[in-house]
């Protein structure tokens, strides 16, 4: 039976086995999707040794999705600009392809809620991978502007080398009146630790807000404070972490699982 699974430390608390295990399920691919808990030092053996077991594919978290890119022999064009990998495909002739399928999974949640982002000023809070990763994919939709926020700037800098038409700042642009925005991307860690951005509480007025981080109810701490301060329509990122498996799925099996009935099991056992 072919062998994938979901690399990362911690992984406990991962969501991929039941996702692509329902996938599989409902493609009727033979198969099976573990959990893998790579020690923070020991990426390359850890992999190394997945592959020699026999194992075809890995899904890669937090915190090992640079050493992932690294790790490929070739890369896609997606994973290349996001300048992380979180699909892992090893091929009958022994080479390594890196994806990154979180940007188009983000984009799947888009248009799965109906929002569009032709033409729109979107604001972006965090410059970390999650932020790296649906960059490209959104300068895909053709929005008007986006604008990356994080705490420290040099890494919002190193993330507009290579996207040029991105413009970066601090939180401290985010406190004057007379900003707004179509649509803000939460894509810091601060949910985890039921924090909030430091910035104006006019800027959710009328806004579209997505956060990245999902929890057990269908809403989290920022969702839950946009939606009290006037945005129009909120989302967690359970959608996207669905859409990005639904991907990965691809990749290995050549099959395209439907994201839907598994997102609403999903939401079921949280
Ligand atoms: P991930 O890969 O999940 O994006 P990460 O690379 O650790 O995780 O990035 C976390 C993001 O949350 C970063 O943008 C981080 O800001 P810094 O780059 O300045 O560290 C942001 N973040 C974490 N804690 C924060 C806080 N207390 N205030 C503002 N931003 C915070």
């Amino acid at each position: 039976m072919d062998k994938y699974a979901v690399l990362g430390n911690p992984i406990n608390h991962s969501r991929s086995p039941f996702i692509h295990t329902m996938f599989a399920e409902t493609t009727l691919q033979n198969m099976e999707y573990g959990r893998l808990l790579c020690p923070l030092d020991d990426f390359k053996n850890t992999v190394d040794n997945f592959r020699r077991e026999g194992g075809k594919g890995l899904n890669v978290t937090v915190p090992f999705k640079e050493q992932a890119y690294a790790y490929a022999d070739t890369l896609t064009d997606r994973a290349s600009k996001a300048g992380a990998v979180n699909t892992i495909k090893f091929c009958d002739d022994g080479t390594v392809v890196g994806d990154n399928t979180d940007g188009a999974g983000f984009i799947y949640d888009i248009k799965r809620l109906g929002w569009n982002f032709a033409g729109k000023r979107i604001l972006i809070l965090g410059a970390g991978g999650a932020a790296r990763g649906i960059i490209g994919p959104i300068l895909d939709e053709s929005p008007e502007e986006i604008l990356l926020v994080n705490r420290t700037l040099e890494k919002a800098q190193l993330i507009q080398k290579n996207f040029s038409q991105l413009k970066v700042a601090t939180y401290e642009s985010l406190t004057g009146d007379d900003i707004s925005y179509d649509v803000i991307i939460n894509a810091t860690s601060l949910s985890l630790s039921g924090q909030l951005p430091q910035m104006n509480d006019s800027l959710y007025k009328g806004a579209l807000v997505y956060d990245l981080m999902y929890g057990k109810t269908d809403t989290t701490v920022f969702t839950e404070y946009a939606k009290e301060h006037g945005a129009t329509q909120v989302s967690d990122g359970l959608g996207m972490l669905v859409g990005q498996a639904a991907l990965s799925f691809n990749l290995w099996r050549g099959v395209s699982p439907d994201p839907a009935p598994v997102l609403k099991a999903l939401r079921e056992i949280l």
